[in-house]
């Protein structure tokens, strides 16, 4: 029997933490997902609550204490990057289930405490990684399984964008900001879903006048075979990926980490075309996936493990380490 499972007829109550981009899209996606609702949102200053509350039909809390103690199922953490593990925690420590921004927690020690908690608290944690979740990106592990390029021995990823405010938060070394734990944690995850752990992380890269690094170029062995990735705050780059095999290789076109199109060319000269829009700005897959796991009363998600993030952390932290990057605290 399995003690964790929610009745399958209600729907999933959702208490949102922070206000910010990331939690409207969030909202926008909420509404496509079937069997979910969201009830209730806490954000430090309250007009921002308040304005998102009434947004998206939910009641804004005074306190974080209020959220946790509402009749919530589970949390969404949308606050930045130096808040996530406090809140996992908090959330947890309350017996809620918790999907949490990437990424999950600033280092592996940090994320640690967290998968700790949540496996003393019996609730499901998962990082809200949502690239593998989109149409796209299951179409093609679809594709792959019946029409196979080989084992991918090379994950080509990238991403460079120069179009953030100086008094961007990704800036800020206080906020623990810097392109690896914004950009790079997702290239992280492309390397460790395709190619297994990482064993060596080789990093060169350059730290800004903040003090977070803006640029980083890493090579890295795996389980399976080598990864090529980049991020950059300084730089305009381009964001598709190369997935390369013995009898093929693919292209995800860009932006990869939010997946709509890829090209399969196979070494016998046949090309395969991929296209599966997206609907309601994409996190709604991840949070249709973390439902369903809610209902079936699973702690973990198949898809998104435990040890991806602890794996992709660690490659943020080798990286970080190679670049002389120490957040506060550290
Ligand atoms: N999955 C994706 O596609 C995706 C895309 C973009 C960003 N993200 C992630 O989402 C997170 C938020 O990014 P964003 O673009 O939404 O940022 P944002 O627009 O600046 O919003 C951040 C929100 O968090 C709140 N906040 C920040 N620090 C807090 C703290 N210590 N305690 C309580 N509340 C705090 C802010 O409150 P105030 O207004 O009071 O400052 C604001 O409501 C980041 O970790 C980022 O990596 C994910």
């Amino acid at each position: 029997m399995n003690h964790n499972a929610t009745n399958s007829e209600a729907p999933v109550r959702w208490g949102i933490v922070g206000a910010g981009n990331i939690a409207r899209r969030f909202g926008q996606g909420l509404a496509h997902v079937p069997g979910a609702r969201m009830t209730q949102v806490w954000s430090r200053r309250a007009p921002a609550a308040v304005a998102y509350a009434r947004q998206f039909g939910a009641n804004a809390c005074a306190s974080l204490e209020a959220l946790l103690a509402s009749d919530i199922d589970a949390v969404y953490i949308a606050t930045l990057h130096d808040s996530h593990a406090h809140y996992a925690l908090a959330a947890l420590a309350a017996g809620k289930h918790v999907l949490c921004e990437k990424p999950a927690a600033i280092n592996a020690r940090q994320l640690e405490r967290v998968l700790a908690a949540a496996s003393d608290a019996q609730r499901l944690f998962m990082e809200a990684m949502k690239p593998p979740f989109y149409p796209l990106y299951r179409k093609l592990r679809e594709h792959l399984a019946s029409d196979p390029v080989g084992e991918v021995g090379l994950v080509r990823a990238g991403c460079a964008t120069a179009s953030a405010r100086a008094d961007h938060p990704v800036f800020s070394f206080d906020h623990t900001g810097g392109a690896l734990l914004d950009i790079g944690i997702y290239e992280a995850f492309l390397a460790v879903d395709w190619l297994g752990a990482p064993l060596d992380v080789q990093t060169i890269g350059r730290l800004g006048p903040t003090g977070v690094d803006t640029f980083a170029s890493l090579n890295c062995r795996h389980e399976r075979g080598i990864a090529q990735l980049f991020c950059g705050l300084d730089l305009q780059g381009r964001g598709d990926a190369l997935l390369a095999g013995p009898l093929g290789c693919v292209t995800i076109h860009e932006n990869w980490w939010n997946p709509a199109r890829a090209t399969i060319r196979y070494v016998d000269g046949r090309i395969a075309e991929l296209d599966e829009p997206f609907e309601g700005g994409g996190l709604n897959y991840e949070t249709a996936h973390f439902c369903e796991l809610i209902r079936a009363g699973a702690l973990e998600s198949p898809v998104m493990t435990h040890a991806k993030s602890l794996q992709m952390i660690s490659m943020m932290d080798s990286a970080r380490a190679t670049l002389g990057l120490r957040y506060a605290g550290e």
